[in-house]
């Protein structure tokens, strides 16, 4: 790999963490034949809930914060907890203890406090063309396909070297050949809602790989936001093309790929397969963490059916700023809104053994991680159903 001189500089004598993150990156870069890091203008890191890292993870991170200062605006995943709110939901001090010690960790880092997997909901929004370097598959998966931006789907470790080294190697989705659709996909009818989980989550596990071309009516963001999360949980497939709706779709080319339709009976199939629950102790939503526009959902949906199941509904602190009324609503008819955490990297397991969701990624993810059980439906479903 060709370094510049800055580069070899840095590799040879930045601190301690550059040098290692240095590393990282052109080991990586060689590994996947690139010739070259380019510069990022963000990055977004996971690895930040205790859950999830562990002792393991806080080592690192505490050690790796000794000498590792971010030099692009470098947004985190969710924590295990709310950082507030943890105790009234019953997370044990030792826990929400080392928990905090990976948030200093970051802080001295000088990551944005974000605790969000929607960094593009949070204000981290890359423009068309953008280089970036984000971890967390469903905002790689959002980045590429619905803004134009340009990221590999990065694990914790690589993205958080890119953002403090501000370079990514060049390779995969950086470039164009690796943007164009291999496969069209037509929506045979007009779908709604969570079904697009189902259709992420179905077409993953229908295609290898690659970058699917699809044709249906437009979707509305959040609703791309639960197909990529669903997409990319269940395949390795990091970028998209929505016609008429995403920004390369327009100019990529279709002529001679294989084309297939997606029915209502696969999305009934998907969802029979995702079901592990017969019914559900809690209603959780945000899988990925909510938006605005989904928080007025949940609240509209409560006032309207009174629910007798609890509603948690989980999305960043700065979503919850700047949309405090859906957020007083949700609480005031009995539900709970929790920030900075999400279902899966909280340890929801000492709540609910069965969970209802709307969220494909969740009904992978909560058995995968804890053991959990999940109902999958319509968030109006979920609401509406009576103990
Ligand atoms: Fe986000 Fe947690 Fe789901 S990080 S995509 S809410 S597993």
């Amino acid at each position: 790999m060709k370094l510049t001189p800055d580069q070899r500089a840095r590799r040879a004598e930045g601190t301690r963490a550059e040098r290692t993150a240095m590393e990282l990156l052109v080991t990586l870069g060689e590994v996947y034949g690139a010739d070259s890091l380019i510069p990022i203008t963000s990055a977004h890191v996971s690895g930040a809930s205790y859950k999830i890292v562990g002792e393991a993870g806080l080592a690192f991170l505490e050690d790796f914060a000794e000498t590792a200062r971010v030099r692009v605006r470098t947004t985190v995943n969710p924590v295990g907890m709310d950082l507030q709110a943890w105790s009234e939901i019953g997370i044990p001090e030792t826990y929400a203890a080392r928990q905090r010690r990976i948030v200093e960790a970051y802080r001295r880092m000088g990551v944005e406090e974000t605790w969000s997997c929607i960094p593009y909901q949070v204000g981290n929004r890359p423009t068309q063309g953008e280089h970036v370097a984000w971890a967390e598959s469903s905002a790689a998966i959002f980045a590429n396909a619905v803004l134009g931006a340009r990221t590999n789907r990065e694990g914790g470790p690589s993205a958080l070297a890119a953002g403090i080294t501000g370079w990514t190697p060049d390779y995969g989705l950086h470039r164009e050949q690796a943007r164009q659709p291999t496969v069209v996909i037509s929506v045979g009818r007009e779908i709604h809602g969570y079904e697009y989980a189902l259709l992420g989550h179905h077409l993953g596990e229908r295609l290898p790989g690659g970058v699917p071309y699809l044709r249906g009516p437009p979707p509305r963001e959040d609703e791309l936001k639960a197909f990529g999360a669903a997409l990319a949980t269940s395949s390795d497939i990091t970028m998209y093309h929505w016609e008429g709706t995403t920004p390369e779709a327009a100019k990529v080319r279709t002529d001679g790929l294989e084309a297939e339709i997606v029915t209502q009976e696969d999305l009934e199939e998907t969802r029979s397969g995702l079901m592990t629950a017969p019914g559900y102790d809690l209603v959780a939503f945000g899988c990925p963490q909510l938006s605005g526009a989904e928080l007025e959902e949940v609240a509209e949906l409560m006032a309207a059916s009174r629910p007798t199941t609890p509603v948690w509904a989980f999305t960043s602190r700065a979503v919850a700023e700047a949309f405090p009324q859906p957020v007083a609503r949700i609480r005031e008819l009995g539900g709970r809104v929790l920030l900075d955490t999400c279902p899966e990297v909280m340890p929801l397991d000492r709540i609910a053994r069965d969970v209802g969701s709307p969220s494909a990624k969740a009904a992978v993810y909560l058995p995968a991680l804890s053991g959990q059980r999940v109902y999958l439906d319509d968030p109006t479903a979920l609401v509406r159903r009576k103990r």
